[in-house]
């Protein structure tokens, strides 16, 4: 008996950027003007799981995100992602009916979309990630370039441990492509402590901010051409040797350049507040008295702050940030991280 409907439900985790992504040079295929390197955590926290089913009898296709729905059909980038994966199945030789047939889709991420935690990211590598599988293909460069379009951060999130995203250089898009530096087994004992520090204040959007930034940033088109590949570079040295103390280093630098850029963009992206700076300052004072550097902050477009330390320092420094902040200004959470985009079942 030929089947009817189809279902696939996977998981994909959060990525944290180190060499930040900041500025665009094609807003409808998102290409950016950077190369960036990121860490994904482990497939147990801050997490987004969607539920896809394909069934002949659906009229239109229709998705639910925290259980509201959204206008599916009516939404570019997510159109985008599911005409690419469905060309990409088409490409690679299926036939399948089921290619035509409307979506269902559900998707939850286990962590509040509005704190500003990448949520996108996680969101638009599990839709994809989860269209390739239902469509029976295997995860590929190629695929990421599809996530690409939902949120740039996101074809990070397709692979665990330590990714590039590659800017490329042709116009169609098709070499900007996210690939592993490391896996997460390279250095298993890296972890990220994510501080969410309590901010009603709405932030600009990092589409909006970006847009802004490249066209008035004057600092920005130096850190394009000369810092980040320079950074870029250092970075999966100090990845591959598994040096914490470069890796450190790059880390809060690159996070400083990325806000003195959205500080030099007119009128200016503020997205860290008092509570942040006193996070740097903590850490900074913390790695003075520690000896060598123990943590190493990194903030994207909002005042979370997120942490990368070893394992073996995390107890040591949850105690101090305890003393240090009180708990109505942060709430501390400790993440892990392991391996990334998972199917649940089929
Ligand atoms: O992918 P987007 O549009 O959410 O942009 C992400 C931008 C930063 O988080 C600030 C940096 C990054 O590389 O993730």
């Amino acid at each position: 008996k030929e089947k009817t409907m189809l279902s696939v439900t996977c998981k994909a985790p959060v990525n944290i950027a180190i060499i930040k992504y900041w500025g665009k040079r094609h807003e409808e295929l998102i290409l950016p003007i950077n190369d960036s390197i990121s860490m994904t955590l482990g497939t147990n926290e801050l997490c987004a799981k969607t539920t896809i089913t394909a069934s002949e009898k659906f009229q239109h296709n229709r998705m639910w995100l925290n259980d509201e729905e959204l206008l599916f059909e009516e939404d570019s980038r997510l159109m985008r992602c599911l005409k690419g994966v469905q060309r990409l199945a088409h490409i690679n030789g299926s036939q399948e009916a089921s290619l035509c047939w409307k979506v269902h889709i559900a998707s939850r991420n286990n962590f509040p979309t509005a704190a500003g935690l990448a949520s996108s990211a996680a969101g638009y590598a599990c839709l994809v990630y989860s269209l390739a599988r239902l469509y029976g293909i295997p995860l590929t460069e190629e695929l990421t370039t599809i996530a690409r379009q939902g949120s740039g951060s996101a074809c990070r999130s397709l692979f665990g441990g330590f990714v590039q995203w590659h800017r490329g250089v042709l116009d169609d898009g098709s070499d900007s492509v996210a690939e592993p530096v490391a896996s997460a087994q390279h250095w298993p004992n890296m972890h990220v402590l994510i501080l969410v520090v309590n901010d009603e204040r709405k932030k600009t959007s990092s589409t909006t901010g970006m847009q802004r930034s490249v066209t008035t940033s004057q600092l920005i088109q130096h850190r394009v051409d000369k810092l980040v590949p320079e950074r870029i570079a250092n970075l999966k040295k100090a990845i591959k040797a598994r040096d914490f103390q470069s890796f450190a280093e790059i880390t809060m630098k690159d996070s400083n350049q990325f806000h003195a850029i959205a500080l030099d963009t007119y009128p200016p992206c503020v997205y860290m507040n008092d509570v942040s700076h006193a996070i740097v300052n903590f850490v900074h004072t913390y790695n003075k008295t520690t000896g060598t550097v123990h943590a190493a902050y990194t903030f994207d477009a909002g005042p979370n702050a997120c942490i990368y330390v070893l394992k073996e320092n995390v107890a040591k420094l949850l105690a101090a940030i305890q003393k240090v902040f009180p708990t109505d200004s942060i709430d501390t959470v400790e993440y892990l991280r392991g391996l990334a985009v998972s199917p649940e079942s089929n």
